[in-house]
């Protein structure tokens, strides 16, 4: 053992001083049959799975697992597969953003309690590929990510439709009696026909390009299906490397930079990605102690065009994107323009330039030239203005142009239950000029920050032929939801940020071009409402919502909890037995 490097798991199994603990810790773990050797010193890597049956996107996480382990044990480590809070998007309520942070906790002190020296993140659908990067940067060791792949594009009726904007294309088709309650089940099946997550260019695939993106995977980890062979290929190549990576002691901190995160935010633009990357990127940044503000998103998104041509903003679906280059094609074009930081590392040692300047576009309209792209003005727009004097974001690839300047007459709903209530009351004044306004659902107003800010059309707008509108909230919306949708108006409703004071009737003006969000009412008349406005708070009985209400920060700031931001390593007391 003297020559030999002694990792972190060491003095766990290996201590030379205290015996009796030794006995225990390697003891118990040998009722699993590990054979002694596994314990002579080689690095132990922890496997963070987020499957479960709840989790659907996740799983088939337990298969990708045993790819990972076939990998460590090549390299000579001894893998460790360990569960943690899985934050289905489908399914959780009230909402899976709500948990983000919480599984984040849970992440970091298994990750910092137990004898690990290096990490392997199993992360697929929207929330848990944040929450494992978040809780693993708070502790910083050697780490590296595996996403799940999105599922096999869904076919149905002769048509391909994509997860979830399908379902918002068939929820307004049902609405505006275009097809029937059967067609409409029908479609679940024919959607997600496969293992894996969402297979439009919704939060999943976008976190899943941010993790390639910022260096924290290997190539092509975006979007391979998971149904794909290649799949488990880059899964165990993964475990080959991270047991390198503890070699080379390469932690997550050593391998993501500011540079890093420029990237991922140029990345995000090409690729059409969802608006919640730039919560899910703020709060991570914040946990390395990286500086990232929304002015970035402004200075780096600027002249980005989208080029990949997928749901919600384009045509096409993940599988035909894998088929079509992936990721690496559309960093190769970006590179080729000068826009990326060409030296930021990766975790297979390389520069984000040496791993995509050679790869290959098979498929120039699903992924367009830079010269010739789906939406020039791609990307993320920062909005500011009375409304959003700390910003407020736009998709402008998801909108309508014709949209992007337009003054409109404010229609308010204070709650999102207000919303339900009046959107299809016939007397409601609303016309297709008039803009939605959505109130207190911001991480404080409705914990977790629910996607609900792409707000339904009313039925009679609908029925005009009518299918977008200016919507205005400080909710989130779901990556793969579409429309002239602004979203996360900084600081919320519930804590009285200016957005409060829009009433009924008032003008509000749009600027997309010229990042302008303005209500036409004088500062005085706003302050005025704003000392009189009651925000609606949501009843909170205890438990961990409690805890999050008290501490959550705005959607600026990545919407974390404010004691979680920063690195607190991966030292830990011993407990002698
Ligand atoms: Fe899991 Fe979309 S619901 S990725």
């Amino acid at each position: 053992m003297s020559e030999k490097k002694r990792y972190r798991s060491a003095e766990w199994y290996n201590s030379k001083t205290h015996k009796r603990d030794t006995f225990v810790h390697r003891g118990w773990m040998r009722n699993q049959g590990h054979p002694d050797h596994l314990f002579d010193g080689r690095p132990v890597i922890g496997i963070c799975n987020t499957w479960s049956e709840l989790t659907p996107c996740n799983g088939h996480f337990r298969e990708i697992s045993e790819s990972v382990k076939k990998g460590v044990y090549e390299a000579g480590g001894f893998p460790l597969e360990f569960p943690v809070f899985s934050a289905s998007e489908s399914n959780l309520r009230p909402t899976a953003m709500l948990f983000r942070n919480l599984a984040s906790m849970d992440v970091e002190e298994a990750i910092r309690g137990n004898p690990m020296d290096g990490v392997v993140l199993l992360m697929g659908c929207d929330k848990t590929t944040p929450s494992l990067l978040m809780g693993a940067a708070s502790v910083d060791i050697p780490t590296i990510g595996v996403s799940g792949g999105p599922m096999l594009n869904g076919h149905h009726k002769g048509n391909t439709i994509g997860s979830g904007t399908g379902v918002w294309q068939l929820d307004a088709d049902l609405s505006a009696g275009k097809i029937t309650e059967e067609d409409f089940i029908e479609a679940e099946i024919s959607m997600s026909r496969s293992k894996g997550n969402c297979m439009t260019m919704g939060t999943a695939s976008t976190m899943g390009s941010m993790v390639e993106a910022l260096g924290m995977a290997l190539p092509h980890n975006a979007a391979i299906p998971a149904v794909d062979a290649r799949r488990y290929s880059l899964a165990h190549m993964s475990g080959k490397r991270i047991v390198e990576m503890v070699k080379e002691n390469l932690t997550m901190s050593k391998v993501v930079s500011k540079a890093s995160f420029e990237n991922a935010i140029k990345v995000n633009g090409a690729i059409g990605g969802s608006t919640n990357a730039v919560i899910h990127l703020a709060a991570i940044a914040g946990r390395l102690e990286i500086d990232l503000t929304l002015d970035d998103w402004e200075k780096c998104g600027k002249d980005i065009p989208t080029l990949v041509n997928l749901q919600p903003s384009g045509k096409y679906l993940m599988e035909d994107f894998y088929y079509a280059g992936g990721v690496p094609a559309v960093i190769k074009q970006l590179l080729d323009k000068k826009l990326i930081n060409k030296n930021a590392l990766t975790v297979n040692g390389k520069t984000i330039e040496e791993n995509n300047i050679n790869a290959d576009c098979w498929n120039k309209e699903v992924i367009k030239n830079f010269d010739s792209p789906l939406v020039k003005d791609g990307g993320i727009k920062i909005l500011k203005g009375n409304i959003a004097p700390d910003g407020a974001i736009i998709k402008p690839s998801a909108a309508s142009s014709e949209l992007m300047q337009h003054k409109g007459k404010a229609i308010v709903f204070e709650s999102i239950e207000e919303f339900q209530n009046k959107i299809d009351d016939p007397n409601l004044d609303v016309d297709k000029n008039s803009i939605l306004v959505l109130k207190n659902c911001g991480p404080r107003g409705y914990p977790g920050m629910a996607e609900v800010g792409n707000m339904r059309l009313p039925k009679k707008i609908l029925k005009q032929g009518i299918r977008d509108m200016i919507r205005i909230s400080d909710a989130r919306m779901s990556g793969t939801a579409y429309g002239t949708v602004i979203l996360h108006t900084c600081p919320e409703a519930a804590v009285k940020g200016p957005l409060a004071a829009v009433q009924n009737g008032d003008i509000i003006e749009v600027d997309v071009k010229n990042c302008k969000l303005n209500l036409n009412v004088s500062n005085e008349v706003i302050e005025k409402r704003l000392e009189a406005y009651q925000p609606i708070l949501p009843e909170i009985k205890g438990g961990y919502q409690k805890m999050y209400v008290d501490h959550v920060m705005q959607a600026d700031k990545g919407a974390d909890l404010d004691f979680l931001v920063g690195k607190r390593g991966s030292e830990v007391k011993r407990h002698s037995h």
